[in-house]
This record gives C-alpha cells, sequence and structure tokens, in this order.
C-alpha cells in the first residue's frame, strides 16, 4: 500500500498520457511482484526476520554455515539451494527443524522433543531460510512415480554409494534411507533432486547421465526404503543438578594423553569410566539429543549455551572436563574454547564423537534415570 500511494504522489506532477502509462506499468509490475511474493513466502515481519536471523546464528550456522551454504560441518546441507527452496513444502521444512533427522547430526530443535525453540520460532526460521534463499515455489504433483526398485537399487550402487552410503545411510551427503526424511520427501521431491541436483553444492545434476527411467527407478528404490515413523511425544526428564556433575566424585583424577592438546581417543575415556575416575562429561549438543541417549553421567551444555552461562557450577580445579558431540568436533570445540578462555585447564573433546562411541559398544543411558 504504501508504494502503491508513493508511486501515484510522484507521478502526479507527469503529463497526463506519460502517467497514465507509467501508471499501468508500475500497477501491474507491482501486482505481479505481490502476487509471487505471497505465492512464494508466507508473511514475515521485520521483527520475526531478525528473531530469525538471529537464532538461525545461534542454532544453524555451525553446521549449515553463517550464510547457510552448507558443509561448515558434519556435511550439513546448504539451506540456500534454489532446488531444495523451492521444492521443499513448508511443512517439511519445518518439521526437518522441528523434529530432525534421527541418528544423524540433525537434531530436532522442538521444545516437546527437548529442543530449545517453539513452534512459532521454528515456523518463522522456516518462512526466512525460503525468504533469503529468494525460490520460487514449484509445485510438484502428488501422484506417487512408477518404477522398479531392483533396477534401481544396482543404479544406486553404481552411482550415488560414494556419497549417500552403499544402505544410503549417508556419508558425505544426507541418508537418503532415513525414516524422517522418507515420512515427508515425496516421489517427485525424490526426483527432483536426482535430475536438477542441487545448485553449488556436491549433488550434480544426473538428467545428462542418467535415463528418465533409470530415474525414476531410483526413486522407487529410494522409497522402498521407507520404514515408517512419525513424531512420538516425549516424555522428559529433569537436567542434573549443579551438585551432580561430577562423575565419580570420589575417584582419582584420569591421567588422559591428548592429540594436538585437545582430544582424547573415546578408549581412554571409556576406560577412565570403567576404573570410576572423577570427571565432568559434557553433552554438547542440542538438548533433545540428550533426552534421547547419553553417555552415563553427562550433562547437557548444549553450543547454543551463551558464554557468561557455560560454566555455571563446573570445577575449576584439576577436574578433567570431556565434551562431547556428534559432529565429531564442531559443538564440542566451541564448548571447549569457551571454557580454556575463561581459564579452566583439564579439558577435551572425545575425538571420534558419540556415533562412533555408540557403534564400539561403550556405555549410554537414555535421559530418564534407569
Ligand atoms: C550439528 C550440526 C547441525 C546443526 C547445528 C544443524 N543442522 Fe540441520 N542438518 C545437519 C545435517 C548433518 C543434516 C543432514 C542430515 C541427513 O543426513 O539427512 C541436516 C539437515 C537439515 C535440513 C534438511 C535439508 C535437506 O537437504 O534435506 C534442514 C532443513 C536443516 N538441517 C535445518 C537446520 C536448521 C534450521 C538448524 C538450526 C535450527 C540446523 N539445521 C542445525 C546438521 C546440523
Ligand atoms: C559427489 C557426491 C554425491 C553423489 C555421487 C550423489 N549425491 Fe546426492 N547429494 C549429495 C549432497 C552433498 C547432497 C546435499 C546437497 C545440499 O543440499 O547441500 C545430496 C542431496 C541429494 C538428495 C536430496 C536430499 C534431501 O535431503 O533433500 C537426493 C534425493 C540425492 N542426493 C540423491 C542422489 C542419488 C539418487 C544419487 C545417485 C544417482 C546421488 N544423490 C549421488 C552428494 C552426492
Amino acid at each position: 500500500m504504501y508504494s502503491f500511494s508513493y508511486f501515484a504522489s510522484m507521478t502526479r506532477s507527469l503529463n497526463h498520457s506519460v502517467f497514465t502509462r507509467c501508471y499501468f506499468l508500475i500497477l501491474f509490475s507491482f501486482c505481479i511482484v505481490s502476487a509471487d511474493a505471497q505465492i512464494r513466502n508466507a508473511p514475515l515481519t521485520k521483527i520475526d526476520a531478525e528473531k530469525a536471523y538471529q537464532n538461525y546464528q545461534q542454532y544453524c550456522a555451525l553446521c549449515h554455515g553463517k550464510e547457510r551454504e552448507g558443509n561448515a560441518a558434519d556435511f550439513a546441507p546448504s539451506l540456500r539451494s534454489n532446488s531444495l527452496m523451492s521444492t521443499m513444502p513448508l511443512n517439511f521444512l519445518a518439521s526437518s527443524i522441528g523434529f530432525g533427522r534421527p541418528n544423524t547430526a540433525m537434531a530436532a530443535y522442538l521444545s516437546d522433543s527437548g529442543g530449545p525453540l517453539t513452534m512459532k520460532d521454528i515456523f518463522t526460521l522456516a518462512i526466512w531460510l525460503k525468504h533469503e534463499s529468494g525460490a520460487q515455489t514449484i509445485s510438484l504433483p502428488l501422484k506417487p512415480i512408477d518404477g522398479d526398485p531392483v533396477t534401481g537399487s544396482s543404479v544406486y550402487q553404481q552411482n550415488c554409494t560414494e556419497c549417500h552410503g552403499e544402505k544410503a545411510e549417508g556419508i558425505t551427503a544426507p541418508a537418503l534411507a532415513n525414516p524422517a526424511f522418507l515420512a515427508f520427501a515425496t516421489d517427485e521431491y525424490i526426483k527432483y533432486a536426482i535430475v536438477n541436483g542441487r545448485d553449488d553444492t556436491e549433488m550434480s545434476p544426473f538428467k545428462e547421465t542418467l535415463s528418465d527411467r533409470q530415474i525414476n527407478d531410483l526413486t522407487a528404490y529410494i522409497r522402498s526404503l521407507t520404514s515408517g515413523w512419525s513424531p512420538e511425544p516425549k516424555e522428559l526428564s529433569p537436567y542434573p543438578k549443579p551438585g551432580e556433575y561430577v562423575t565419580n566424585p570420589n575417584g582419582k583424577h584420569p591421567d588422559f594423553k591428548l592429540i594436538k592438546n585437545r582430544y582424547v581417543p573415546m578408549a581412554q575415556v571409556a576406560q577412565a569410566i570403567k576404573e570410576g575416575k572423577r570427571m565432568v562429561l559434557l553433552d554438547t549438543r542440542t538438548t533433545s539429543e540428550w533426552h534421547n541417549a547419553h553417555i552415563p553421567g553427562a550433562i547437557p551444555i548444549p553450543y547454543y549455551i551463551t558464554e557468561d552461562k557455560v560454566d555455571e557450577g563446573l570445577p575449576n580445579d584439576e577436574t578433567w572436563i570431556i565434551a562431547y558431540c556428534a559432529c565429531p568436533h564442531a559443538a564440542s570445540d566451541k564448548i571447549i574454547n569457551m571454557l580454556r578462555k575463561k581459564g579452566f585447564k583439564n579439558t577435551a573433546v572425545i575425538d571420534e564423537g558419540f556415533f562412533n562411541w555408540i557403534n564400539a559398544g561403550h556405555p549410554i543411558i537414555g535421559g530418564k534415570p534407569e
């Protein structure tokens, strides 16, 4: 409305025929732009946009990059590629943030799942991401794609395993077999990504190298990996209190040998736990992940905690403080850097990270006390 009357008053002084032409031209382009903007982006106020930007920098930039370019840590995907942002519906985008992708470094951020953000924060963030990307929404058909999953499996083995893994579990690229991904990704969404790739990322378009038939078979194969998923309401357990932070308060200090003055091999930590050594374990992942499972005795100090709160209740003496994340380093490094800046001496990061800790069979527990 503002720009409308502004243009009208601006053109009033012009001669009539120019005025009429200008007026219609401006009105016409204004209508196109606003109609397009409405389709492309749900409304976003300046305050909401500012809040979303801050939330993005605090919670997401660590892995997805300050400019949403992806790959800052953990092979997190780009959140600004036209291919992704034009085809990922808002509810899919918001649920990826709210519920995460279980068993990947992408955690659940929704407060109901034990994360730090409200539903409104998450939707605002999702709308802001779309808005910032400038991508135009493409409405893809919902109809399933007809293809042969068996042929698709061999096309997959020949072309995709190097990045997505033999079982589509994800290596340097997203886990295509992830149940939360497949619960939302339609066949056409998957096909579009294969055909067009994701601009400015390692995912190149396959439309030149594979036939339409092969891509349909691939899509059918990926679809066949669906195992069923829906977000479950979670019972959240209370966080440990400062008096409970030290594991084995009466034990001896462990004798850790660090790599590059920072990283401790997980075998040394597992051994120290077994021997009842005194230490503090920090789970630096999103709090929802701590609720899912953590190393026994670990306390949640997520990577997005502010510097003034990071050391609340932590002993600043000889006690070893060991951080871990899934990344395996990015989130932990951030917390350990803050602590070292504050003068904490015996600090380290578990080198291999939490997923390798689980795979090696070391102990974990759920958030609820057993
Ligand atoms: C610790 C690293 C990390 C942080 C922090 C993180 N992500 Fe992710 N994110 C990932 C990874 C890794 C994936 C890919 C997971 C997979 O294998 O499917 C991902 C996937 C996604 C996806 C799906 C994209 C796609 O191509 O399918 C979205 C959307 C997303 N993240 C948004 C966010 C937002 C918004 C935040 C902040 C609230 C955030 N992420 C924080 C690591 C992270
Ligand atoms: C060189 C590595 C590489 C190869 C090979 C590769 N991809 Fe990807 N793929 C990626 C990366 C990286 C992404 C995430 C890009 C981003 O958004 O940042 C991706 C994204 C995707 C997505 C979108 C996932 C999502 O969460 O939206 C699909 C679907 C996909 N790839 C399918 C395939 C298939 C099928 C093949 C084999 C024909 C293949 N890719 C081969 C690296 C690769």
